[in-house]
Protein backbone atom coordinates (compact mmCIF):
# COMPACT_ATOMS: atom_id res chain seq x y z
CA UNK A 1 0.00 0.00 0.00
CA UNK A 2 1.39 3.27 -0.94
CA UNK A 3 0.52 6.71 0.89
CA UNK A 4 -2.53 8.65 0.12
CA UNK A 5 -3.70 12.19 -1.17
CA UNK A 6 -6.83 14.29 -1.85
CA UNK A 7 -8.22 15.47 -4.74
CA UNK A 8 -11.13 17.51 -6.17
CA UNK A 9 -12.28 17.96 -9.86
CA UNK A 10 -13.20 21.64 -9.58
CA UNK A 11 -16.53 23.48 -10.97
CA UNK A 12 -15.40 24.16 -14.09
CA UNK A 13 -13.79 21.22 -15.03
CA UNK A 14 -16.89 19.43 -14.65
CA UNK A 15 -19.27 21.79 -15.96
CA UNK A 16 -16.98 21.30 -19.45
CA UNK A 17 -17.51 17.86 -19.15
CA UNK A 18 -13.49 17.11 -18.78
CA UNK A 19 -14.21 14.04 -15.56
CA UNK A 20 -13.62 11.27 -17.53
CA UNK A 21 -10.13 12.43 -18.97
CA UNK A 22 -8.90 13.95 -16.01
CA UNK A 23 -9.77 10.42 -14.05
CA UNK A 24 -8.21 8.80 -16.99
CA UNK A 25 -5.14 10.60 -16.58
CA UNK A 26 -4.71 9.87 -12.87
CA UNK A 27 -5.49 6.15 -13.24
CA UNK A 28 -2.79 6.39 -15.91
CA UNK A 29 -0.24 7.87 -13.63
CA UNK A 30 -0.91 5.04 -11.17
CA UNK A 31 -3.13 6.19 -8.51
CA UNK A 32 -5.60 3.30 -7.09
CA UNK A 33 -8.70 5.43 -6.88
CA UNK A 34 -9.67 4.54 -2.45
CA UNK A 35 -12.76 6.79 -2.52
CA UNK A 36 -14.48 9.17 -4.57
CA UNK A 37 -18.08 11.07 -4.60
CA UNK A 38 -19.62 13.62 -6.75
CA UNK A 39 -21.37 16.07 -4.51
CA UNK A 40 -21.44 20.30 -4.72
CA UNK A 41 -20.47 21.69 -1.63
CA UNK A 42 -22.92 25.19 -0.46
CA UNK A 43 -21.14 27.88 0.80
CA UNK A 44 -20.51 27.73 4.11
CA UNK A 45 -18.66 23.98 3.53
CA UNK A 46 -16.74 25.96 0.86
CA UNK A 47 -15.90 28.30 3.54
CA UNK A 48 -14.89 25.61 6.15
CA UNK A 49 -12.71 23.45 3.41
CA UNK A 50 -10.94 26.34 2.70
CA UNK A 51 -10.38 28.12 6.03
CA UNK A 52 -6.98 28.44 6.09
CA UNK A 53 -7.33 30.59 3.41
CA UNK A 54 -9.80 33.04 5.27
CA UNK A 55 -7.82 35.75 5.21
CA UNK A 56 -6.81 35.91 1.48
CA UNK A 57 -7.64 38.19 -0.63
CA UNK A 58 -9.11 35.81 -2.72
CA UNK A 59 -11.44 33.66 -0.45
CA UNK A 60 -14.63 35.22 -0.75
CA UNK A 61 -14.23 34.29 -4.73
CA UNK A 62 -13.09 31.02 -3.97
CA UNK A 63 -15.67 29.82 -1.60
CA UNK A 64 -18.06 30.71 -4.17
CA UNK A 65 -16.60 29.40 -7.26
CA UNK A 66 -16.26 26.30 -5.36
CA UNK A 67 -19.66 25.99 -4.28
CA UNK A 68 -20.84 27.40 -7.60
CA UNK A 69 -21.46 23.60 -9.25
CA UNK A 70 -21.01 20.33 -9.07
CA UNK A 71 -17.06 18.81 -7.69
CA UNK A 72 -15.85 15.21 -7.51
CA UNK A 73 -13.80 14.34 -4.56
CA UNK A 74 -11.32 11.61 -3.99
CA UNK A 75 -8.83 9.75 -2.41
CA UNK A 76 -6.04 8.44 -4.03
CA UNK A 77 -3.03 6.10 -3.42
CA UNK A 78 0.14 6.07 -4.37
CA UNK A 79 4.01 5.89 -3.41
CA UNK A 80 5.20 9.11 -2.55
CA UNK A 81 1.30 10.54 -3.79
CA UNK A 82 0.92 14.15 -2.56
CA UNK A 83 4.01 15.31 -4.48
CA UNK A 84 3.46 12.68 -7.29
CA UNK A 85 -0.11 14.76 -7.32
CA UNK A 86 1.26 17.84 -7.26
CA UNK A 87 3.58 17.06 -10.32
CA UNK A 88 0.73 15.77 -12.33
CA UNK A 89 -2.10 18.62 -12.19
CA UNK A 90 1.01 21.00 -12.39
CA UNK A 91 1.15 24.71 -10.81
CA UNK A 92 -1.72 26.47 -9.32
CA UNK A 93 -1.86 28.78 -11.94
CA UNK A 94 -2.31 26.94 -15.10
CA UNK A 95 -0.15 29.82 -17.24
CA UNK A 96 2.65 28.27 -15.27
CA UNK A 97 1.95 24.99 -15.64
CA UNK A 98 4.05 22.41 -17.38
CA UNK A 99 3.07 21.25 -20.78
CA UNK A 100 0.79 18.04 -20.29
CA UNK A 101 -0.26 18.26 -16.76
CA UNK A 102 -4.02 18.56 -15.89
CA UNK A 103 -3.81 22.06 -15.27
CA UNK A 104 -1.89 23.14 -18.41
CA UNK A 105 -5.02 20.96 -20.04
CA UNK A 106 -8.14 22.49 -18.50
CA UNK A 107 -7.93 25.15 -16.41
CA UNK A 108 -9.11 28.39 -17.13
CA UNK A 109 -7.74 30.57 -14.86
CA UNK A 110 -5.75 30.87 -11.59
CA UNK A 111 -9.25 30.28 -9.70
CA UNK A 112 -10.79 28.33 -11.88
CA UNK A 113 -8.09 25.80 -11.93
CA UNK A 114 -9.81 22.64 -12.83
CA UNK A 115 -8.37 20.73 -9.84
CA UNK A 116 -7.25 20.35 -6.24
CA UNK A 117 -4.49 18.40 -4.80
CA UNK A 118 -3.52 18.21 -1.57
CA UNK A 119 -0.24 20.18 -0.12
CA UNK A 120 0.92 17.59 2.37
CA UNK A 121 0.02 14.24 3.92
CA UNK A 122 -1.68 15.91 6.95
CA UNK A 123 -3.47 18.04 5.08
CA UNK A 124 -4.39 14.49 2.61
CA UNK A 125 -5.31 13.29 5.90
CA UNK A 126 -7.27 16.45 6.85
CA UNK A 127 -9.38 17.16 3.59
CA UNK A 128 -9.88 13.31 2.84
CA UNK A 129 -11.85 13.21 6.46
CA UNK A 130 -13.80 16.12 5.50
CA UNK A 131 -15.48 14.23 2.70
CA UNK A 132 -15.51 10.50 3.50
CA UNK A 133 -16.38 8.62 6.77
CA UNK A 134 -14.25 5.55 7.82
CA UNK A 135 -15.98 3.32 6.07
CA UNK A 136 -15.20 4.68 2.67
CA UNK A 137 -11.84 4.86 2.94
CA UNK A 138 -11.11 1.51 2.58
P1 LIG B 1 -6.15 25.04 -4.54
O1 LIG B 1 -4.78 24.47 -4.62
O2 LIG B 1 -7.32 24.18 -4.70
O3 LIG B 1 -6.32 25.78 -3.15
C1 LIG B 1 -6.38 27.17 -2.98
C2 LIG B 1 -6.95 27.79 -4.19
O4 LIG B 1 -7.02 29.21 -4.17
C3 LIG B 1 -6.07 27.49 -5.37
O5 LIG B 1 -6.26 26.15 -5.70
C4 LIG B 1 -6.52 28.51 -6.40
O6 LIG B 1 -7.54 28.02 -7.24
C5 LIG B 1 -7.06 29.61 -5.53
N1 LIG B 1 -6.24 30.78 -5.71
C6 LIG B 1 -4.94 30.92 -5.40
N2 LIG B 1 -4.53 32.16 -5.74
C7 LIG B 1 -5.59 32.79 -6.28
C8 LIG B 1 -5.78 34.09 -6.81
N3 LIG B 1 -4.79 34.98 -6.86
N4 LIG B 1 -7.01 34.39 -7.27
C9 LIG B 1 -8.02 33.50 -7.20
N5 LIG B 1 -7.88 32.24 -6.71
C10 LIG B 1 -6.68 31.91 -6.25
Amino acid sequence: MGNRTFTMIKPDAVANGHIGAILNKISEAGFRIVAMKMTRLSGQKAGEFYAVHKERPFYGELVEFMSSGHIVAAILEKDNAVEDFRKLIGATNPANAEEGTIRKMYAESIGRNAIHGSDSDENAQIEGDFFFSGLEKF
